[in-house]
C-alpha cells in the first residue's frame, strides 16, 4: 500500500529573530514525543541553526549537498536526532547556496520534499517576504506564522501573510486556467485582483459560477495559523486574536490564532547548552504554551488521524 502523504507545515516570520527556529524545533520535539514520525528541514536562507536547537552539532551533510547535486536524494542528508522519531535535514552551510537558488534547484528541492514519507515535515523558513521564502509556502495548504507582539514584527507578518496569500491565489488561478476570467474580473473592477480577494471571488462567481465555486473551495482549503512568541507580562493576550480579525477584514482570509508563547530567559540557557528547551525546562509557562500550540494544531487533524509509532 502506498504510504500517505506527509503533512507539510511551513513556518515563517516577517522578520528575523521572532522565534521561528525555536518554535519549529520544539514543535518537532512535541510531535516526535507523541509518536509522530517528524522531519525538520532547515530552509533558512542564510542563518541555518536548527541543529543547535534540537541539540546536535552541524551534520556533515546539508542542503548545500543536495542543491549542488553532490547527493542524489534528500534521504542521503537526513540525520537522526537523539530523540526517537525526530529527524533533521540541516540548512545550507554556505549562504550563497540557498539565497541564490535557481528556479530549477528550488523546484527540485520542493519535489524532493513532496516525495518524503513522514507524518509531519516542518520547514523552518528564513525571515521576510523574499521570493524564495514565499515559494516554500506554496508546497502546502497550511502555513504557520510566528510574530512577537512588537508593532514592527506585526507589520512585517501582515506583509508576509498577504504576500503568501496573494501568491496562492495566483497559483490557483493559473492551475485552473482562470486567466481569462481573472482578466475579465480585473477589467470590471481593477481593485479585485490586486487588493481584494473577496471582491475577486464575487466577480468570478458572477462571471462563471462553476469556476467561482472552485476558486472558493480552493481558497477555503488554506489553513493559515498564527502564533505570538516572546510575550511578556505587560503584553495584551488579545493581540493574536486582533491580528487574525484584521487579516480577515482586509484579506477575507480566515486565520487561526494557535496561541501565545511566553518569553522566558531560560530559552537562552537551553540554546547555549544545545539542548531542546522542552527537555530542560518542561514545567515552565513557555513549555505549557508550546504544548498548547501543538494541541491546537493537532486538533485540526483529528478528523484524519495519523498512525503513531508504538513506543
Ligand atoms: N519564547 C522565547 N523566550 C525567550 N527567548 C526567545 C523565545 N523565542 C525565541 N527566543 C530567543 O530569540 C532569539 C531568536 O530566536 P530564533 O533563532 O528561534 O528566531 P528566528 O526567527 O529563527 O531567527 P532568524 O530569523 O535569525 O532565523 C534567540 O536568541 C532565542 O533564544
Ligand atoms: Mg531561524
Amino acid at each position: 500500500m502506498e504510504s500517505p502523504a506527509s503533512r507539510i507545515w511551513p513556518i515563517g516570520g516577517g522578520k528575523g529573530g521572532t522565534g521561528k527556529s525555536f518554535f519549529t524545533g520544539n514543535l518537532g520535539y512535541l510531535l516526535a514525543k507523541q509518536g509522530y514520525r517528524t522531519l525538520l528541514i532547515d530552509v533558512d536562507l542564510g542563518a541555518a541553526n536548527l541543529h543547535t536547537i534540537v541539540g546536535i552539532p552541524h551534520p556533515p551533510k546539508s542542503l548545500s549537498d543536495y542543491v549542488n547535486k553532490r547527493v542524489a536524494s534528500l534521504e542521503e542528508i537526513i540525520v537522526n536526532t537523539p530523540l526517537a522519531n525526530l529527524d533533521l535535514i540541516s540548512g545550507a552551510m554556505n549562504n550563497l547556496d540557498m539565497a541564490n537558488l535557481a528556479h530549477e534547484q528550488k523546484m527540485r528541492l520542493l519535489r524532493g520534499v513532496g516525495r518524503l514519507s513522514y507524518d509531519y515535515i516542518l520547514l523552518d523558513l528564513g525571515a521576510g517576504t523574499s521570493f524564495n521564502t514565499i515559494d516554500f509556502f506554496m508546497i502546502s495548504n497550511t502555513g504557520i506564522f510566528i510574530t512577537t507582539p512588537e508593532p514592527t514584527s506585526i507589520e512585517n507578518i501582515y506583509r508576509l501573510i498577504r504576500s503568501v496569500y496573494f501568491r496562492k491565489i495566483h497559483q490557483v488561478l493559473k492551475t485552473y486556467d482562470f486567466k481569462h476570467l481573472a482578466e475579465e474580473a480585473e477589467k470590471r473592477n481593477p481593485r479585485a485582483i490586486v487588493s481584494n480577494p473577496d471582491l475577486l471571488l464575487q466577480v468570478m462567481q458572477e462571471l462563471d459560477p462553476e469556476k467561482g465555486a472552485k476558486l472558493q473551495e480552493s481558497l477555503g482549503s488554506f489553513h493559515f495559523r498564527l502564533a505570538l512568541n516572546q510575550l511578556r507580562k505587560q503584553d495584551s493576550h488579545q493581540t493574536g486574536t486582533l491580528i487574525c480579525k484584521i487579516i480577515e477584514k482586509h484579506l477575507a482570509l480566515r486565520m487561526q490564532h494557535i496561541g501565545n508563547v511566553y518569553f522566558d530567559d531560560r530559552v537562552h540557557n537551553a540554546i547555549c547548552k544545545r539542548m531542546p528547551f522542552l527537555e530542560l525546562y518542561p514545567y515552565t509557562q513557555t513549555a505549557l504554551d508550546l504544548r498548547e500550540c501543538c494541541r491546537v494544531l493537532l486538533a485540526r487533524e483529528a478528523t484524519a488521524p495519523l498512525r503513531r509509532v508504538e513506543s
